[in-house]
């Protein structure tokens, strides 16, 4: 009886070194609630186009040109990037981007400051 008591003891204790070293880490959990903004990895394709894609190339594509402005190519985009600057940031002497739509994220303008600051790289 005596041992049965310490063997229950024995596991008890360990349980609780097992229990406690659960781990949960709040952002692998749900990505969606954190509020990180990647500033390490911002490349033209992988994060420049789709910034675009998502918010201005309803307008600036072949298929409906704003102002016939196109924003489908690289070269294109360098070409106007400091007016694309302004019109993001939605600063006086510039048209407001998007057209009627609010303002991109934080985030996104701060990556395409980066992707700017880095030299606007093909990548
Ligand atoms: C709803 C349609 C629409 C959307 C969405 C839109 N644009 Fe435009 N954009 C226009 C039109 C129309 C013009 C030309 C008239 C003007 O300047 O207001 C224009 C003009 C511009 C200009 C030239 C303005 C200047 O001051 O030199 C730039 C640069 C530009 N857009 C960038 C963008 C960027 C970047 C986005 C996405 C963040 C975007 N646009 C989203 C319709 C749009």
């Amino acid at each position: 009886m005596k041992r049965l008591f310490i063997s229950l003891a024995i596991i008890t204790i360990f349980s609780f070194f097992i229990v406690s070293c659960y781990y949960d880490n709040e952002e692998a959990l749900y990505p969606s609630l954190s509020n990180s903004c990647d500033t390490t990895n911002v490349t033209y394709s992988g994060t420049i186009v789709p910034i675009l894609n998502n918010n201005c190339l309803g307008c600036h594509s072949a298929a409906a040109t704003g102002g016939s402005i196109l924003l489908t190519t690289y070269d294109e985009v360098v070409a106007r990037a400091p007016r694309i600057t302004g019109s993001m940031k939605q600063l006086s002497g510039f048209s407001a981007m998007p057209k009627g739509g609010g303002k991109v994220s934080s985030c996104s303008i701060t990556q395409w400051d980066i992707w700017v600051r880095k030299g606007m790289l093909n990548n």
